[in-house]
């Protein structure tokens, strides 16, 4: 995961080198309905950022000079899209490795006509490497990722110490780091590893965990976690060096 190389796995393993990569996702194929396939045929070049490209220049990506908004691990982009619909004075850049979910955030923007919204297919691990330059995040947004339950799968767990001093590094100063999780063991390692994280000041008033702020819409894994009779945790933390 913070393997020092500007390569993908799959480059460097082309090249004969091994490297050994836990990563927070098992990639699932799923089928692409047609209208996913379809918007990603005919929207990508409007839409979709490449890996490949390396680093971005988030005015000339947009055209503009608006905050940028990350979200890793968007899902299906439903929430992303409502956020992105209700703050058209941000910039929002989505980051999902599987498939059909990138085509219904893609479908579901075009319909919404939502143009402040770019989206990747590939690994955040990798995109935060090799394409998000230092201090140009205003938010950095994480929501309900997967809590890999057992503990002998913890390690897949995309928040870890090194994981947060990236964010940190990508945000600007006084930018916000904000997790949601309805697994309160996860949380309580997010907050553990906030905490040891220098650089970041806590955004609740109780030193722990705040309410689940307005812009936050509903995510449909949190619904569905609502309907299992989960809690649900928001942590927010802000770049102050
Ligand atoms: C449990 S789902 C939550 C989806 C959405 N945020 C929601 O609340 O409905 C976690 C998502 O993170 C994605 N994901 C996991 N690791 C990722 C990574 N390293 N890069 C990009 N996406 C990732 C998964 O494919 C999955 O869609």
């Amino acid at each position: 995961m913070t393997e020092k190389t500007h390569k993908t796995i799959e480059q460097a393993e082309q090249e004969g080198k091994y490297i050994r990569k836990v990563r927070s996702f098992v990639k699932r194929e799923g089928r692409l309905t047609k209208g996913q396939e379809r918007a990603l045929t005919d929207h990508w070049q409007d839409m979709g950022l490449n890996h490949a490209d390396g680093l971005i220049d988030a005015k000339s990506v947009f055209g503009n000079d608006n905050p940028v908004v990350l979200e890793i691990g968007f899902g299906m982009g439903k929430s992303l899209v409502e956020m992105a619909k209700a703050a058209p004075e941000l910039n929002f850049i989505g980051v999902e490795v599987h498939k059909p979910g990138v085509g219904a955030c893609i479908s579901y923007a075009v319909e919404q006509e939502v143009k402040n919204l770019r989206v990747y297919e590939h690994d955040a691990i990798e995109i935060l490497a090799d394409c998000i330059p230092e201090k140009v995040l205003s938010t950095v947004q994480l929501f309900f990722p997967d809590p890999w339950h057992k503990k002998k799968h913890h390690k897949r767990r995309i928040v870890s110490l090194a994981f947060v001093e990236t964010i940190r590094q990508k945000l600007k100063l006084d930018g916000v780091f904000h997790m949601a999780t309805d697994w309160e063991n996860y949380a309580e390692c997010m907050l553990e590893d906030m905490q040891n994280s220098p650089g970041y000041e806590n955004l609740s008033q109780t030193n722990d965990y705040v309410p689940r702020p307005e812009s936050r819409p509903l995510t449909k894994f949190e619904s569905r976690g609502h309907r299992l009779g989960h809690g649900v945790w928001d942590l927010q933390f802000k770049r102050v060096s």
